[in-house]
C-alpha cells in the first residue's frame, strides 16, 4: 500500500442507515442533546420516533410539536410500555438513568444509552451487568466513532497505511467552562462525561485498552466549573508496542484560539486529522502529504449512524460495537484518570472488575 493506492471518498465514511429492518423508536429525556442532534438525524435518516417522555411537561410538549411525534406525555410507561415501541433512545443524564433502570430491564427492549454510560465505574458494571442478566441489549452512544472525520481516519488506520501503530495522540483546545450549563457543576466532567468520547476514540482507532493511566490536571484561574477542566491523561501499555495520550485545554473563550488534532503514528507512516481534514503521509514519499478534505460533521450525522449500529446489530443478531460490555473499558480508563489524578499514581485498570 503506498499514498497513490490509497482511496477515502465520503460515501466510505458518513454514516448511513442500515439496509435492513428499522425498529420503530421510543425517546426518554427530551432536552438538549435530544433536540439538538437525535432527533433532527433520526429525521434525516428516515428513523420513526413514535413515542417521547420527559419529567418536563413543557420539554415533552414542545418535542412532540416539534417532531409530529405521536405518543408523548410525562409517565415514562408512553414508552416502556408502548407496543409500538421496539428501541428505546435513553437521552437523560447518568442519575436519571439509574433511577429508570428497573423500569427499563422489566420493558425489555434494546437501548440506546447516551454517554457517559454512568458516572463512576460501579454504576456502569452494574448497569452493564443487569442488562446482561436481564437479556437487554444494551449499547452506549458513543457516536464520536460515526462522526466523518473519525470514521474516515478509522478506515485509513485499517487499510494499514501506517503499518503497525505505536503511538495515538488527541490534543483538544476548547472552551468548556460556560457559567450557566449543566456540566458546571459536574464533577471530572471533562474526563468522565465529556472526554469518554476521546478516551472512546482512542480505543477504537487503536484496537486495543491500556493496561494504565497516569493523568495530571490543571484549573484555570478564576474558571467556573467544579473541576479543573485541563487535562492530560497518559495511557501505558504493558507491551511496550503503543503509547496514547488525551490533552484536553480549556482555553479562553475565542473560536479563533480553539484546535483539534489527532496524531496517528506508525511504522510505515502517520496520519493526522482534524474533523476538517485528513493528511497521510508515507516514510517511502517523504516529501508527500495526501490530504482528504472531510465532508459532513459530527453533529448531527454521526447520531444517525449510531442509532444505525444498534438496528444493524439486532438485524444480525449481534452484539452492537459499542455495547455495555464494551464500553466498560471506557469507563475504567476515566475512573483511572480520576484516581490517578486524585492520589497521584499511576492507576491500573484492573483495580476495576466488574
Ligand atoms: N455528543 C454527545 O454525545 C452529547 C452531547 C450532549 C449531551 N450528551 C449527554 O446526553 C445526556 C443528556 O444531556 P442534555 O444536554 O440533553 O441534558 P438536558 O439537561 O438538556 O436534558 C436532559 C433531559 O432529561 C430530562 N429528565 C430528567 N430526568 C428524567 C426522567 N427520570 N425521565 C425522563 N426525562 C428526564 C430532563 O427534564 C431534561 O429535559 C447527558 O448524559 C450528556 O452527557 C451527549
Amino acid at each position: 500500500m503506498n499514498l497513490d493506492e490509497l482511496r477515502l471518498t465520503p460515501e466510505d465514511y458518513r454514516p448511513k442507515p442500515p439496509s435492513g429492518r428499522h425498529y420503530r423508536i421510543g425517546l426518554i429525556g427530551c432536552g438538549g442533546v435530544a433536540n439538538a442532534a437525535h432527533l433532527l438525524a433520526y429525521r434525516d435518516f428516515g428513523y420513526e420516533v413514535v413515542a417521547c417522555t420527559d419529567i418536563d411537561p413543557a420539554a415533552v410538549e414542545s418535542t412532540q410539536a416539534r417532531w409530529g411525534i405521536e405518543s408523548a406525555g410525562t409517565d415514562p410507561r408512553v414508552v416502556l410500555e408502548n407496543d409500538q415501541v421496539e428501541a428505546i433512545d435513553l437521552a437523560v443524564h447518568p442519575h436519571a438513568r439509574l433511577e429508570l433502570w428497573p423500569g427499563l430491564l422489566a420493558a425489555g427492549k434494546p437501548i440506546l444509552s447516551q454517554k457517559p454510560f454512568a458516572m463512576t465505574w460501579e454504576d456502569a458494571a452494574w448497569m452493564s451487568n443487569s442488562a446482561r442478566d436481564a437479556g437487554v441489549t444494551l449499547m452506549i452512544n458513543q457516536q464520536a466513532r460515526w462522526a466523518p472525520a473519525h470514521a474516515a481516519i478509522k478506515l485509513l488506520i485499517d487499510s494499514g497505511i501506517c503499518g503497525p501503530l505505536f503511538s495515538v495522540a488527541h490534543v483538544r483546545r476548547s472552551y468548556q467552562d460556560q457559567p450557566d450549563r449543566w456540566w458546571r457543576d459536574v464533577v471530572n466532567f471533562n474526563i468522565v462525561d465529556h472526554g469518554v468520547h476521546f478516551l472512546d476514540l482512542i480505543r477504537h482507532f487503536s484496537g486495543r485498552t491500556p493496561d494504565a493511566v497516569s493523568a495530571t490536571t490543571a484549573r484555570m484561574q478564576g474558571q467556573n466549573a467544579v473541576s479543573p477542566l485541563s487535562h492530560t491523561l497518559a495511557l501505558h501499555f504493558d507491551s511496550g508496542d503503543l503509547t496514547a495520550i488525551d490533552h484536553f485545554n480549556n482555553i479562553v473563550q475565542s473560536r479563533a484560539g480553539q484546535s483539534e488534532f489527532w496524531h496517528i503514528d506508525g511504522a510505515e507512516g502517520s496520519i493526522s486529522g482534524s474533523r476538517e481534514f485528513v493528511d497521510v503521509t508515507r516514510r517511502d514519499e517523504p516529501e508527500r502529504r495526501l490530504r482528504f478534505p472531510i465532508e459532513g460533521g459530527w453533529f448531527p450525522e454521526a447520531f444517525g449512524g449510531s442509532m444505525g449500529e444498534l438496528m444493524a446489530a439486532l438485524n444480525e443478531g449481534r452484539e452492537p460495537l459499542t455495547s455495555s460490555r464494551d464500553n466498560l473499558n471506557t469507563i475504567r480508563i476515566a475512573a483511572a484518570g480520576v484516581r490517578s489524578n486524585d492520589e497521584g499514581r499511576t492507576v491500573r485498570l484492573e483495580e476495576f472488575v466488574a
